[in-house]
């Protein structure tokens, strides 16, 4: 029998795993973790083993992870892609059925969206996606807790994403859409979101949603800009075809002067300074990018007190 015909857990692999109820229950668990009130008295992975595989490179996810985990009472074990089994000498099927033998969740950061989904489907244990060449829900809740940080509510929010439609564009697409969070995206023709997620968060979202070309335009009475590199991990397109389609996109000090003064600028990191953005933007007042950064640590804890029983 797999996992999912016994179904006595719940994954977050996509946005859409949390009710936008539940979404707003992980912000305020977050802020309470970063105000610091539960973690003296609440230990809610208190002998608990969470095992975290990443195939791609990560310093945030896997170090906010970790810490958050020890944070917490639980323990963190690192598997090494390239020393494990997983996908080569054994399918990921098996290493689920292994893996849900020794921990209580598992974090997997993987190329492909489905290899993630298959590891779930054999998992009898939470899995989260670390990021996948689709989706990055993790980054997401963070991104939604800095704003509601930073300006004290997600009402009448608009978030101006200027770059391409790739995971981060994506799962910000979709949080928007569960919070009701205005979203204009401005990327080169030929660079927009996944068609089939943008359909959903279109005929979903009670937000507005709007894909267009021109960043000087999108920024106009934007309350957050965001940016993320135009060249993600894992991406096969011509590198050098794609920095020059994206030329114009930078979010430079002339694209912020048509925007709000009080404008929030947010990056996922890592950043590729001098391409999609500038120092002077990213070290600049208006920068919250490494409050962004702190903030996955706050949010992975209130991720892992939801799924992990
Ligand atoms: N933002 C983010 O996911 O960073 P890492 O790749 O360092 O984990
Ligand atoms: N879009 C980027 C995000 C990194 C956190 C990538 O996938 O490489």
């Amino acid at each position: 029998m797999i996992a999912t015909e016994i179904a006595d857990h719940r994954d977050f692999l996509t946005v859409w795993d949390f009710t936008t109820e539940e979404i707003l229950k992980i912000l305020d668990i977050a802020f309470n973790y970063k105000k610091d009130v539960i973690t003296k008295t609440k230990k809610p992975l208190d002998g608990k083993c969470i095992g975290l595989i990443f195939e791609k490179s990560s310093t945030r996810t896997r170090l906010s992870f970790e810490v958050g985990i020890y944070q917490l009472g639980g323990c963190a074990v690192y598997i090494r892609p390239e020393e494990s089994h997983i996908g080569k000498g054994e399918s990921i099927g098996d290493t689920a059925r292994v893996l849900s033998r020794f921990f209580h969740g598992i974090v997997f950061r993987t190329f492909g969206h489905e290899r993630v989904e298959e590891l779930a489907r054999y998992a009898s244990i939470p899995v989260i996606n670390g990021l996948t060449d689709s989706h990055h829900p993790c980054q997401a809740v963070a991104d939604m807790f800095t704003i509601k940080e930073k300006r004290g509510s997600l009402n009448n929010i608009k978030l101006s994403y200027i770059g391409d439609g790739n995971n981060v564009a994506n799962s910000l697409l979709e949080i928007t859409s569960r919070l009701g969070v205005d979203i204009t995206i401005a990327c080169p023709t030929g660079y927009e979101p996944d068609k089939a997620i943008l359909e959903k968060v279109m005929s979903v979202g009670n937000n507005s949603i709007e894909i267009i070309h021109n960043p000087f335009q999108a920024v106009k009475n934007a309350d957050v800009i965001y940016t993320d590199v135009w060249v993600s991990m894992g991406d096969k397109t011509d590198g050098k075809k794609k920095k020059e389609a994206f030329k114009d996109f930078q979010v430079n000090e002339a694209l912020l002067s048509n925007a709000n003064e009080d404008v929030l600028v947010l990056h996922c990191l890592p950043a590729h300074r001098g391409e999609e953005i500038t120092d002077d933007v990213i070290d600049g007042p208006k920068s919250a990018v490494f409050d962004q950064a702190e903030n996955r640590l706050h949010t992975q804890k209130a991720i892992l007190e939801m799924l992990i029983k």
